[in-house]
């Protein structure tokens, strides 16, 4: 991946081996870029990045559980030592906890694990990659969101968007 003149844009997908994340690094990968695969289930990590590979991708797996500090300083050092860097961050793992929920009703555990994986996850991942982005020559984080955790949406009237979910 180095070669000491010039490299590919590197990015970390976090939750990148389904969904939405799992084709953001399709996407990338399509762009040239090398993408690390966070997830943290190794067999869904593998699959997802044995299947990238076959599409072309530059990626490579990156154990990788949010809400676990110890996991994401290694998920740092894997980076820095596989790919030598990192110039794109992309925070898109996430949970909604279970559906439908209500604020009356809502367990508080499952509050507890949405804030830990979509809040505090973002920023623990956030502050982990910054001493390697900001050594990038053009670093980019991308946090994902969702039209259910707009506020203005939520309360525009007429909206149907319903109670508001912990995610
Ligand atoms: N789908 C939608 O309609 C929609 C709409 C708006 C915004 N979004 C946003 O788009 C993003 C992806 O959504 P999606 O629909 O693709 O969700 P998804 O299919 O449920 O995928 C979520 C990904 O996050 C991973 N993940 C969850 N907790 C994690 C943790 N603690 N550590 C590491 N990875 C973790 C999951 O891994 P596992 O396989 O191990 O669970 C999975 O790879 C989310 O940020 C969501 O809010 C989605």
């Amino acid at each position: 991946m180095i070669d000491g003149m010039s490299r590919p844009t590197i990015a970390l997908v976090t939750g990148a081996n389904k969904g939405i994340g799992f084709e953001i690094a399709a996407g990338l990968g399509a762009l040239g870029w090398c993408v690390g695969v966070g997830a943290r289930d190794q067999r869904r990590r593998e699959a997802a990045v044995a299947k990238l590979q076959a599409a072309g991708t530059d990626a490579f797996g990156v154990p990788l559980d949010v809400t676990d500090d110890a996991s994401v300083a290694a998920a740092a050092e894997l980076i820095a030592g596989q790919a030598g860097g990192l110039d794109v961050l992309i925070n898109n793992a996430a949970i909604t906890g279970n559906l439908p929920q209500t604020p009356t009703k809502v367990e508080p555990a499952t509050v507890r694990a949405v804030v830990e994986t979509n809040v505090i996850g973002v920023i623990r991942v956030t502050n982990a990659m910054l001493p390697m982005l900001r050594d990038s020559a053009s670093p980019r984080i991308v946090n994902m969101s969702s039209s259910v955790g707009s506020l203005a949406l939520q309360t525009a009237p007429g909206s149907d968007m319903g109670p508001v979910p912990t995610a």
